[in-house]
């Protein structure tokens, strides 16, 4: 634990011998991926001032043989390897603040914001990272893991999904993000993408020798002309690159 080096810091020491708000234990092959990029920036910071906390299980501890065997060949036939329930389930008893049991797996639910905000207001979660063709059936249906998603392609193991995850939690967590970094109007919060955003310089020549300009609206001053144009941002953003989010949204009123 560092010292506290910002103001709204002043609590750090207090609260690195509490419990932390929200704690995720991973189940990994490989521990040592953890925190990774959360140990870094607005979630490293966090984990310093012990507002989450975080355990990484090394799977291959609770094998029992010579040669720490954590898979098998699938029943039934077919290419790769299967993760064992038997050495999952206990790795599993050996966590004791549990929390929901989730599972990284391309075969689950699409994660959205709406879950993301459902798991970052509970206490702990267990994340188990799988490898090779999987994990052996049995174990999810024991344990009651639920399969979480990140997108429609596959990655070479859960970790770099669980990564996400829990960064998408980490900053809903209270106190993460500062006052000019609030997680209320952003992309998917409305059920809509975010408009653009412009800073200075108000008319900028890129290297092309093209002056671009902030749009005169959101010079104007005018708060209401302003909040006018983002919403339409936002709508025509959305309908070009997520007609989806548009027919959900219709289908809700
Ligand atoms: N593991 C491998 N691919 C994944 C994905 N798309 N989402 C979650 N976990 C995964």
């Amino acid at each position: 634990m560092s010292a506290p080096d910002h103001p709204s810091d002043k609590n750090a020491q207090d609260q690195s011998s509490k419990q932390s708000l929200w704690h995720a234990n991973i189940l990994t092959l490989f521990p040592e991926m953890f925190p990774g990029t959360l140990g870094l920036s607005l979630s490293g910071r966090a984990l310093e001032r012990g507002i989450w906390s975080l355990e990484a299980i090394d799977i291959r501890a609770f094998t029992e043989d010579r040669h720490k065997t954590v898979d098998d060949t699938p029943f039934g036939g077919g290419a790769g390897m299967v993760m064992r329930p038997d050495i999952i389930e206990k790795a599993v008893r050996s966590i004791t603040r549990k929390g929901k049991m989730i599972y990284m797996s391309p075969r689950g639910k699409p994660l959205t914001q709406e879950k993301v905000a459902e798991l970052a207001a509970l206490p702990a979660l267990t994340i188990l990272c799988g490898r090779y063709e999987g994990v052996d059936q049995r174990v999810l249906d024991a344990c009651d893991f639920e399969e979480i998603s990140i997108g429609d392609y596959v990655l070479s193991g859960g970790e770099p999904a669980a990564i996400i995850l829990m960064d998408a939690c980490i900053r809903l967590l209270p106190t993460v993000m500062g006052n000019e970094e609030t997680p209320y109007e952003e992309s998917f919060s409305n059920g809509l993408l975010e408009y653009p955003h412009y800073t200075r310089p108000a008319d900028w020549t890129d290297a092309k020798g093209v002056v671009r300009s902030v749009p005169d609206v959101l010079k104007s001053g005018h708060h209401e002309h302003i909040k006018t144009w983002r919403m339409q941002e936002s709508l025509r953003l959305t309908h070009e690159r997520r007609p989806d989010l548009i027919e959900r949204l219709k289908k809700e009123v």
